[in-house]
């Protein structure tokens, strides 16, 4: 089966957060299993674009309302990511050094699908499936379905994967004529609450709809910024699909951004150097456990109460551990953790940046990592952590909850809290404190978390199985696999607006 992911971010080109790594990731484990898995992105100006070698593949023009633009495509040419990737160059408006967080980013978005689409559709053939992530890539399913332009695309199946749904994409209608022109009786299948809405489009027009957990689908039906209506409404197409992580590039005892490699029986050594050298660098104490954080420092994260619960802890627990905090975001934020470094008694440094080799360098490092999120669709950080035997300190809640269980509990091996509070991030920390000071349960719980299997393998099958439901049936008979579902593949939700 041949299937087209289109993104905003794909691991090494350009990645924010997590969208990035699971985009790098699932295609090649697809494509694995024996499926085409192609990816589609913007060309941004990044380091990946320069170092590597390009094939021009095709060009076009198109527009997005009366601004007429001219697209290329252009493949890299040796497949060493484990999948062929796309990158769509629109001269001015995509070729930028960040992915997102320009005030055009809603015309940049839209040109971007919309150059995309005209792409595919003048293709030969039809790929299988079109797999969107996210808002910046959610109108793509509506545009398959009503431009008049791209009718001959219709039956294409697309699935959204919601990463987060949080950040929508929501425009003014004024700004409706960037689409291609579309038939004016399905307006409603853009709008959300009198606004255009990409996220909520993408859910009515796909013909699945996933999320990166199951806990995480089940909480969006109470809390989705405002679509949790949508949601309920919407609940039969929707399923929740946890995220792998990819176990080639997170793997310690082969990771090419740190020095010291180990492996299940070497972790305790191989943490300790790697605990070293962060020590070193940060003037933190080898002696006392090693908390960290590395995330972006926004609410969604708990970023803002992460300086009040250091300082807490210090205060309430004393001087017992160290902190070492690598993120950015809102800059009060990020002034208040440089501004405890005043404070630090060769236990506490900040490093904000982003950073791909700390941030490997801290998994492997640290004893704890926190993650006290308010909102966590999946999460990464605490998988990653526990290849690397460091002990994620979570809050319980969506993918969270589904990965990580408290050490407390049968079998467990993490620290779990309930609430996003200064209190029980506190009070987490005292647990982690305490569990510190008994070395062979440390050890086992180490050991214990680097052989759960946090692979792409079930994940992928899963995907795979969700796209055979809806191709249409003589398609899905090709496949490998037998196809289980009923005769007929499920239509999307037809016509409704609400
Ligand atoms: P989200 O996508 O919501 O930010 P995830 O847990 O899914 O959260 O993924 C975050 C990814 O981004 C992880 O790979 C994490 O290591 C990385 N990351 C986040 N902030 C930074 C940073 N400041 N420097 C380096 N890597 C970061
Ligand atoms: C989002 C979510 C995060 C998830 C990631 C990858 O950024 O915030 O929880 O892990 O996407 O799916």
């Amino acid at each position: 089966m041949e299937i087209i992911h289109v993104s905003a971010e794909c691991y090494p080109v350009a990645k924010a957060g997590g969208l990035g790594d699971v985009v790098g990731a699932l295609p090649k484990y697809q494509n694995e299993l024996g499926h085409i898995a192609k990816v589609v992105m913007p060309m941004y100006k990044t380091k990946f674009l320069i170092n590597n070698e390009w094939d021009v593949v095709h060009k076009g023009r198109t527009n997005i309302g009366d601004y007429w633009f001219d697209y290329t495509i252009i493949k890299e040419r040796t497949n060493k990511l484990g999948f062929d990737l796309y990158l769509v160059d629109i001269n001015g408006l995509l070729d930028r050094e960040k992915v997102y967080g320009y005030d055009d980013d809603t015309e940049r978005f839209t040109a971007f699908q919309v150059a995309v689409v005209d792409w595919i559709s003048v293709w030969a053939h039809h790929p299988d499936i079109i797999h969107v992530h996210d808002h910046h890539t959610g109108f793509i399913p509506f545009i398959i379905k009503y431009c008049y332009k791209y009718q001959h695309l219709q039956g294409i199946r697309t699935v959204l994967t919601i990463h987060n749904a949080q950040y929508q994409g929501t425009m003014d209608w004024e700004k409706s004529y960037l689409l291609p022109p579309w038939d004016s009786w399905k307006w409603g299948m853009l709008d959300w609450q009198n606004n255009i809405n990409p996220l909520a489009s993408a859910i009515k027009c796909a013909w699945k709809v996933t999320t990166v957990s199951k806990s995480y689908l089940e909480e969006m039906r109470q809390s989705a910024n405002g679509l949790e209506a949508l949601f309920e409404y919407e609940k039969g197409k929707c399923s929740g699909i946890l995220n792998g992580i990819d176990v080639d590039v997170w793997d310690p005892s082969t990771d090419t951004y740190i020095e010291n490699h180990y492996n299940v029986e070497t972790v305790a050594e191989g943490k300790e150097q790697s605990k070293k050298l962060l020590c070193e660098r940060f003037n933190l104490d080898i002696e006392k456990p090693l908390i960290v954080f590395i995330g972006r420092l926004v609410g969604e994260k708990g970023a803002d109460i992460l300086p009040a619960a250091i300082a807490d802890s210090f205060y309430y627990i004393g001087r017992r551990m160290n902190f070492l905090i690598l993120g950015s975001g809102f800059p009060e934020v990020e002034a208040q953790l440089n501004g405890l470094q005043r404070l630090s008694q060769g236990d506490y440094s900040v490093f904000i940046g982003y950073n791909e080799a700390l941030s490997h360098l801290m998994y492997a490092g640290a004893d704890f990592l926190l993650m006290p999120s308010r909102v966590e669709p999946c999460g990464l950080n605490q998988m990653y952590s526990m290849r690397y035997g460091t002990i994620p300190m979570v809050r319980r809640t969506g993918g969270l909850k589904d990965t990580v269980v408290d050490y407390g509990e049968k079998d467990g091996y993490g620290i779990v809290y309930n609430w996003a509070a200064v209190g029980d991030i506190t009070q987490g920390i005292w647990r982690a404190v305490q569990l510190y000071e008994n070395k062979d349960r440390v050890q086992e719980v180490r050991e214990q978390m680097m052989k759960i299997d946090f692979s792409w393998q079930q994940s992928v099958k899963q995907y795979i199985a969700l796209y055979e439901s809806i191709l249409p049936r003589e398609e899905a008979l090709k496949t490998d696999e037998p196809e289980t579902g009923e005769s007929e593949a499920d239509e999307p939700a037809e016509e409704k607006s609400i």
